[in-house]
C-alpha cells in the first residue's frame, strides 16, 4: 500500500495537484486527521510493508453519521477527489462517500485477491511469496521425518491464497472454500502420497475452507490414521500480511496508484482501478462490490495433476 501511496502523492503533485492523506483509514477521517504529503514524505516508503498512514476498521464510519460526518471533513479541508486503497470494506466505504455526492476512486489491495474485475489485487504476490517460502521450509522437515503437514493460510473466505501456495510450492493438496473435499479423501490422498513414494504429505487449507486445519491435523493424527506419517500443524498466520512488498506488487500498485489519480483528473468517479489484459483500466465500483470472484476450478484440477 506504500508503494500506491508514494505514486498518488507524486503523479497528484506532478498534475499540479495538492495532496493530503489521511491517517488511519475512515475512522481517521471522521476525526479530520488529515497530513499534506509532497515528495519528500512519500520517500523511501516503497520498500515497506504495511501503510505509513496507518488503518483502522470502525463502525463509525458503517453509519449514516459517520459518512455524513466524513464528507463534511472532506468538505471542510476542499478535497476534490478521495483515492481509496483496500479490500471490500473499503471499497464499500468509497462507494457510501460516492452515494453522498463525493469523487472517488478505489484502488483494489488486499492479500485474500477476492475482488472481481482486477487479475491481482496490491499485496496478494508478496503475501503469496511469503506463504510459498515458509511452505518450501517445512516441507525439509516434513521430508526428513516423513511428516503429514497441514498448513493454514489466510484468505477470509477466498482460496486462491492458498491454492496459488499450494501449487506454487509443490504441496500435496489445497483445502479451498469454493471446493468441497470430504476428509476421507484427505485420507486416501495422503495413503496414495506415500504408496507413490513420496516422503512427506503437506495439505494447505485456507481459513475459510469447510474442514479446519486444526480439525484436519488432529483427524490425520488420530489412532489408524497417521499410519504412514506422523502430523503437524503450522498456521501462518499474519507473517503474511507482513514485509518488505515484492517487485510485482511494487509495480502494480505504483501504476494502480498512478491510474486512480489520472481517472479522478478526467471526472471519472465510484470506479476501482484493475488489472486487465496487461493493463490499468477503471470499472465500476457497483459491478465490483457486486460481482463475487470465482476460483478457476481448472486451477485447483492442475494443482492436484502436478501433486502426483
Ligand atoms: O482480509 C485480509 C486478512 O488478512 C484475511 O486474510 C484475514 O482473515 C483477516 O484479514 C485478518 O484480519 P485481522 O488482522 O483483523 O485479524
Amino acid at each position: 500500500m506504500n508503494a500506491a501511496i508514494r505514486s498518488v502523492a507524486r503523479v497528484a503533485i506532478d498534475l499540479g495537484m495538492e495532496v493530503l492523506g489521511i491517517r488511519r483509514g475512515f475512522l481517521g477521517l471522521t476525526e479530520g486527521q488529515f497530513e499534506l504529503l509532497d515528495s519528500r514524505s512519500v520517500s523511501g516508503i516503497i520498500r515497506q510493508g504495511g501503510t505509513m498512514l496507518g488503518t483502522a476498521r470502525s463502525r463509525f464510519f458503517r453509519t449514516e453519521e459517520g459518512q455524513r460526518l466524513a464528507l463534511q471533513r472532506l468538505r471542510d479541508r476542499q478535497v476534490d477527489g478521495l483515492v481509496v486503497i483496500g479490500g471490500d470494506g473499503s471499497l464499500h466505504g468509497a462507494q457510501a462517500l460516492h452515494r453522498l455526492g463525493f469523487p472517488v476512486i478505489g484502488v483494489p489491495a488486499t492479500i485474500d485477491n477476492d475482488i472481481s474485475g482486477t487479475l491481482m489485487a496490491i499485496g496478494v504476490d508478496t503475501a503469496l511469496n511469503t506463504a510459498v517460502e515458509a511452505i518450501d521450509r517445512i516441507k525439509d522437515t516434513a521430508s526428513a521425518h516423513n511428516r503429514a503437514f497441514v498448513v493454514e493460510v489466510m484468505g477470509r473466505n477466498s482460496g486462491y491464497l492458498a491454492l496459488m501456495a499450494a501449487m506454487a510450492s509443490g504441496a500435496e493438496l489445497a483445502l479451498v472454500p469454493e471446493i468441497d473435499v470430504p476428509l476421507e479423501r484427505v485420507l486416501t490422498e495422503m495413503r496414495n502420497s506415500y504408496a507413490r513414494g513420496k516422503t512427506h504429505f503437506i495439505v494447505v487449507v485456507a481459513e475459510g475452507a469447510r474442514i479446519k486445519a486444526k480439525d484436519l491435523a488432529d483427524y490425520i493424527s488420530q489412532d489408524g490414521h497417521s499410519d504412514r506419517y506422523e502430523a503437524r500443524l503450522t498456521v501462518l498466520g499474519h507473517v503474511q500480511r507482513g514485509g518488505s512488498p515484492s517487485a510485482f506488487d511494487r509495480i502494480l500498485a505504483t501504476r494502480m496508484g498512478a491510474a486512480a489519480v489520472e481517472r479522478l483528473k478526467q471526472g471519472f468517479s465510484a470506479e476501482m482501478v484493475v488489472l486487465r489484459d496487461g493493463d490499468m483500466w477503471g470499472i465500476p465500483l457497483e459491478e465490483v462490490l457486486s460481482t463475487p470472484r470465482t476460483l478457476d476450478p481448472r486451477l485447483y484440477g492442475l494443482s492436484n495433476i502436478l501433486a502426483t
